[in-house]
């Protein structure tokens, strides 16, 4: 099923979607949909900073090694949905994306019911932690759903999975203000988080 919005694999384009304002300061923030070849080198320059490294373990060395290995990541899977936060000057502040995956998290498993679409988050240094990832995740995740209803896929929707490091300081007391309920953690401190629809659409 095709999503009427989702950009071609040879498009690479940013649709605005929304605007943050950092309360505070008043800094302008825009949320686009989609990355443009610009945004994906900064991609990869900002995927090195060290708090990258150090909780997300795949972005310098494997998904935003290089534009090659975006290219691919972006169209695995059944494709990825990334969304830019970026600043006055047009420099990435964020990335969140999105993209159908099927649920590993727990020992019972239901196809029919897991959730089966799962979610990203980073804020690079400059603008993490001034309380933007919040609504840059309540609105891109409205969006991405909103697209889903449009393409009909939301017949199969269950809901989106997440997994992050028991240690990061800063990502779980965030997932759980969006609505997501910590469902597993394993021996590596590894924890599985899932929003359901009921959540989102709540
Ligand atoms: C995790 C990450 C996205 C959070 O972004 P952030 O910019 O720090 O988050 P914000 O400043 O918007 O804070 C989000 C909320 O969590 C709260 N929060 C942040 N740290 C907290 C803490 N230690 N305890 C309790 N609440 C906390 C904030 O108060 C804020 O709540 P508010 O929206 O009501 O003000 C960011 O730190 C990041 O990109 N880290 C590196 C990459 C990463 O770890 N990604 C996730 C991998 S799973």
């Amino acid at each position: 099923m095709t999503h009427p919005e989702k950009p071609s694999q040879h498009e690479l384009t940013v649709t605005e979607i929304g605007i943050i304002r950092e309360s505070g300061t008043g800094d302008r923030f825009m949320i686009g949909r989609g990355l443009n070849p610009a945004l994906i080198d900064q991609l990869i320059k900002k995927s090195k900073q060290s708090h990258i490294r150090r909780y997300c373990h795949r972005d310098a060395e494997e998904r935003f090694a290089s534009p090659e290995s975006f290219e691919a990541w972006r169209t695995s899977k059944g494709g990825r949905n990334p969304y830019p936060l970026t600043d006055g000057s047009g420099d990435l502040a964020g990335l969140i994306w999105y993209g159908p995956q099927p649920f590993t998290g727990t020992d019972i498993l239901n196809p029919a019911t897991d959730p089966n679409h799962t979610f990203a988050i980073r804020m690079y240094e400059g603008t993490e932690g001034r309380g933007l990832a919040r609504p840059f995740m309540i609105e891109t995740m409205h969006d991405y759903v909103e697209g889903l209803i449009r393409s009909g896929e939301i017949a199969t929707f269950n809901g989106i999975h997440l997994e992050t490091d028991a240690d990061n300081p800063r990502s779980i007391p965030l997932y759980k203000k969006v609505g997501f309920e910590e469902v597993s953690r394993d021996e590596e401190g590894r924890v599985t988080m899932v929003i359901t629809p009921e959540r989102i659409f709540g």
